[in-house]
Order: structure tokens, then sequence, then C-alpha cells
């Protein structure tokens, strides 16, 4: 497992800074500085989206992913969750622009593809989902719909067909022409994330504590593989002991989910009483001790924490809940997004263009698609 250490890649990341500080005139610093202020911090931009993107160009686009996610979800209730997931994967890795979506290729451009990095190396899912919906875009509007768009309306429905909130999802993103898996490695959150860490984590994408509370609830749905609770059930922090913030009969239970040493294809649900339903759950949980992950855990069982609070309210109301869920999603989903002219619309999702049209789309599309992109 991979060693987040978010204040080592921090200081890392700062040394370097300083040092490129050195060479730049002070007056471009302090352009720097008046784009900082005035205009706000890049990352958080986000003026150019707009729900009516699609309107005259595809019209049917957010009916026409609901319907993919819907009849794959009826044979596989857990894909909903994988969804929000991956768009919160494309999200914290050079904002959302699709990047987790790219293949490893050499040519024309070498990607080092964000699929392989720990956070996601055997665990992501939905990849061929987003294909499906894209097969589907394109048929009906070739060309005009990112793939960026598609994740984040992906999870949207997703959200409501597991029962959650429904809000007007922000449109226009344009995919990214390369991913980042070291930035994987680096930007995503880990399980064994202590809430000081989480809040760095979240910090650095332009989110807030109740973002990250609010965000978390989404682990009210889908499975964690075993690997990555052993510890809390077995040897928490080296003690040889379980993890003291685990309800002893709940951990009994999970015992029996993830034996120590047994499969690494092992799973266990978020929330045991309400696996597949978007609801509240996951709050009261954490107040009956009932995290599944430590990060989880954190948000509430951290001695004297701002969280706890929060985790109350929504514990409580569930309105409350829906309503940070969808503002933190919105904002979540305007990091650091390319429109314009930036970026392309890819053909394929897994390729940017100038290779899936050398190598990879004939195989990937239908034949007909492909004719009318290559002309
Ligand atoms: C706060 C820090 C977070 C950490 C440390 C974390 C970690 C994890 C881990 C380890 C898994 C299990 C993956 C596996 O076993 O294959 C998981 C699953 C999941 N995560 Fe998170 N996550 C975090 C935040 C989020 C956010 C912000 C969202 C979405 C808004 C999210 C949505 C999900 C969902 C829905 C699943 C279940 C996926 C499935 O069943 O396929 N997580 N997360």
């Amino acid at each position: 497992m991979v060693s987040h250490n978010i204040n080592n890649t921090k200081t890392q990341f700062l040394e370097h800074q300083k040092q490129k500080m050195g060479l730049i005139p002070v007056t471009v610093v302090a352009l720097w500085y008046v784009i900082v202020v005035f205009v706000g911090f890049p990352l958080a931009s986000n003026a150019e989206l707009d729900s009516s993107f699609y309107k005259n160009t595809c019209p049917n686009v957010s009916s026409i992913v609901r319907e993919v996610v819907r009849n794959v979800s009826k044979k596989d209730p857990r894909m909903l969750a994988s969804l929000i997931r991956l768009h919160f994967h494309d999200c914290f890795v050079l904002g959302c622009d699709a990047s987790v979506l790219l293949n490893n290729t050499d040519t024309p451009t070498k990607i080092e593809s964000e699929q392989q990095a720990f956070p996601n190396n055997n665990s992501l899912r939905g990849l061929d989902v987003v294909n499906q919906i894209k097969t589907a875009v394109e048929n009906a509007c070739p060309g005009i719909v990112s793939c960026a768009d598609i994740l984040t309306l992906a999870a949207e429905v997703s959200s409501v067909l597991a029962g959650g909130p429904d809000w007007k999802v922000p449109l226009g993103r344009r995919d990214g022409l390369t991913a980042n898996r070291t930035l994987a490695n680096q930007n995503l959150p880990a399980p064994f994330f202590t809430l000081a860490q989480l809040k760095s984590a979240f910090t650095a994408q332009g989110l807030n504590t109740t973002d990250l509370v609010a965000l978390s609830g989404a682990h009210t749905i889908g499975r964690a593989h075993c690997s990555f609770i052993n510890t809390r059930l077995f040897n928490f922090s080296n003690s040889g002991k379980p993890d003291p913030t685990l309800d002893t009969t709940y951990l009994q239970t999970l015992r029996k989910t993830c034996p120590n040493n047994g499969p690494a294809t092992n799973i266990a649900n978020f929330d045991p009483t309400t696996p597949d339903t978007f609801d509240k759950n996951y709050y009261s949980n954490l107040q009956g001790k009932k995290g599944l992950l430590q990060s989880d855990q954190e948000l509430f069982s951290t001695s004297d924490a701002d969280t706890i609070s929060i985790v109350n309210t929504f514990a409580s109301n569930q309105d409350a809940f829906y309503e940070s869920f969808k503002a933190s999603m919105i904002k979540m989903g305007n990091i650091g997004v390319l429109t314009g002219k930036n970026g392309e619309i890819r053909k394929q999702c897994n390729f940017i263009n100038k290779k899936s049209v050398e190598f990879d789309l004939a195989s990937a599309v239908p034949k007909e698609v492909w004719l009318a992109h290559s002309k």
C-alpha cells in the first residue's frame, strides 16, 4: 500500500514552488497574487459551466445517460456507487477532465494511466459502463458531449437511482489530454487517513470540512475490499488488537466477512443495514461506531473534532444531508474544469483523439460512428 504522506508531498511542493519563485520576476509574482486574490483560486473556477449547455446540441443527453445507468444497475445495483466514486476519482486528479478514463499509451503521447494508481488498481469499477454511455450519446449527438460531463451526469443519476437527491448538473466540461498516476497516488485520500490528513486532501482541492463530511456520505452505498480494513479488525496501529473505535458486535460481523488473511477479493458493505440505498444511515452508523473505514470513523471519533456536530446534524436530518451533498457534489464537479477551447471532446473515452483515430477507435466504436469521425 502506498504511503499517502500528504505533509511530505506538500513540503516538497512548497520547496519546489520557493525555488521556482526565485527565478520569477517580482512583477509576475504580483500579477499572480492579483489573479488569486481577485479572480479566485484557479482550481475552483467554474464560471463557464451551465446546466443547459447541451440544450440545442444534445437535448436528450441526461435521459440517455439515465437509461444506460438504469439498465446496468438493474443487474448490478452496486454500479451506482461505483459511478459516483469514479467521478470523485476523476475530479481529485487534474480536475474533472476524465483523466481517470485514459488508458496506458506510448504514442503519440506517453500516458501513464491513473487506473493503476494504488487507490484505483483492482478497485475502480464502471469504466465499461461509461463507454456504453458514450456510445449511446455519440449515436444521438456525435462529437458533442465530453466524457468528463458523462462522468458528472452518471454520478448524479446514480444518486437518484439509489434513492438519493437530484440536482441540476452544471455542464460544459471538456476532456483533458493527459493523465497523471503520480498525482492520483498523492491526491486521492487513503482509507487509513486521520482527520487532519483528510481535511488536508480536501483543502488541496478547494473543499472545506462540510464538503468532506457531506461527500463522505456517499459511503452510504457500495462496498470496500477487506484489504482496506484488515488492520482495523486484527492489528490496529501494530497493537495486535482491533481499532478501539469499532463497535465490538460489528467487529465480529466484519471478521466473518473479512477473515484474517482471507481472499483478496472479499468485500464488505459500507452500510450494513441498507447497503444500496442512498440515505443518512452512514452518519447514524458513525454515531454507533460502525464506520467501515478508519477515514469514515475519524469524522465522529476524533476527540473534539468540528466534524462531530456535522455528523450529528446529518444523522438527524436527511434533508440537511441531501442539501449539503448536492452543493458539495456541484463544488467537486467544478474542480479544475477545462472549458472553451481547452482540452477536447474525446471520441472514445479511454484515449485522446489523436490516439483513438490512429489505433483504437476502430475496434472500440461501431463502424459507422468511426467512419463519421474519421472523415
Ligand atoms: C474522504 C475520503 C475518502 C476515502 C479515504 C475513501 C476511500 C474509499 C475506499 C478505500 C473505498 C473502497 C474501494 C474498494 O475497496 O474497491 C471507497 C469506496 C467508495 N467511495 Fe470512497 N473514499 C473517500 C471519499 C469518497 C467520496 C468523496 C466519494 C464520492 C462523493 C466516495 C464514494 C465512494 C463510493 C460510492 C464507494 C463504493 C464504490 C463501489 O462499491 O464500487 N468516496 N472509498
